[in-house]
């Protein structure tokens, strides 16, 4: 089966510090690809790459066969990569709700001469994002907060939101970082169920977490990255086995 994402010889380095050292990785629909590595191993930067925030120095990304090398953080995300932030990036003065309207893959809002001259269109547009929304908290059960400012949510709450967001762009690759730090209780279990089915659907997900016993929940294999390299790839249960994962992970 041919990847949907797949990373071949990827390198990037911020002055001395290599975050991505000849990063050679697929992901294929309906896998959950866990990315595992002690702080500062560059998990976050593999991400900010792969979505365009910040532009590799070397090697090639495809998505479904498609380069998207010189590609910006809009278009690729058009290509549908979504993602979910770390430090969540929810727009802190808005409500659950708009939080998720300007998030789908093409908001239509966002073009000035498409809000001056076709108002109408930026109005159906937006009824529909509302709708997708609607049906994206509802399945998450998060539909009765929808109008309540996301800074009055508890943490594990303002979580699934940035799951929810992610989710309005519906393309074939979902990047999730840390989805789990910090959230316990019933949003653990809906995070983990959601996850479960945007990979059932056939979407390709990688999830970086600390939180082990949610990757060996969720994935059948995963990689180890540390200081900007993949040290061990495999079957969970061969990864955790690691003489390497012991040493510069679990520090035994
Ligand atoms: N834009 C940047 N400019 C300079 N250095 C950066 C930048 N982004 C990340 N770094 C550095 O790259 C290294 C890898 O950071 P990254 O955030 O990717 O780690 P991580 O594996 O996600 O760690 P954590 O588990 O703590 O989230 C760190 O030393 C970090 O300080
Ligand atoms: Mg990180």
């Amino acid at each position: 089966m041919s990847a949907v994402l797949h990373l071949e010889g990827v390198f990037k380095h911020f002055g001395g510090i290599v975050v991505a050292d000849d990063i050679t990785l697929e992901i294929e629909r309906g896998q959950i690809l866990g990315l595992i590595g002690p702080n500062g191993a560059g998990k976050t930067s593999l991400f900010n790459i792969v979505t365009g925030v910040v532009p590799a120095d070397a090697g090639d990304i495809r998505v479904n066969g498609v380069s998207i090398a010189g590609k910006g953080i809009h278009e690729r995300a058009r290509m549908g990569i979504a993602r979910t932030w770390q430090n969540m990036r929810l727009f802190r003065t808005m409500t659950v709700l708009e939080n998720m309207v300007v998030a789908p893959r093409e908001y239509a809002g966002e073009s000035m001469v498409r809000l001056c001259f076709r108002p109408g269109a930026v109005r159906r547009a937006d009824e529909q994002a509302c709708e997708q929304a609607l049906a994206i908290l509802e399945r998450m059960q998060l539909e009765r907060l929808a109008d309540n400012a996301v800074t009055d949510l508890p943490y594990g709450q303002q979580k699934l939101v940035g799951l929810a967001r992610a989710l309005m762009n519906d393309g074939p690759c979902l990047l999730l970082d840390e989805p789990m730090a910090g959230v316990e209780g019933h949003a653990y279990e809906t995070m983990k169920a959601v996850v479960r089915q945007e990979a059932q659907a056939g979407r390709a997900v990688c999830v970086v977490e600390h939180n082990i016993s949610f990757i060996k929940d969720l994935c059948t294999s995963a990689v180890f990255m540390s200081a900007g390299r993949i040290l061990e790839r495999g079957q969970i249960a061969d990864l955790l086995a690691s003489k390497t994962l012991a040493e510069l992970y679990f520090g035994t």
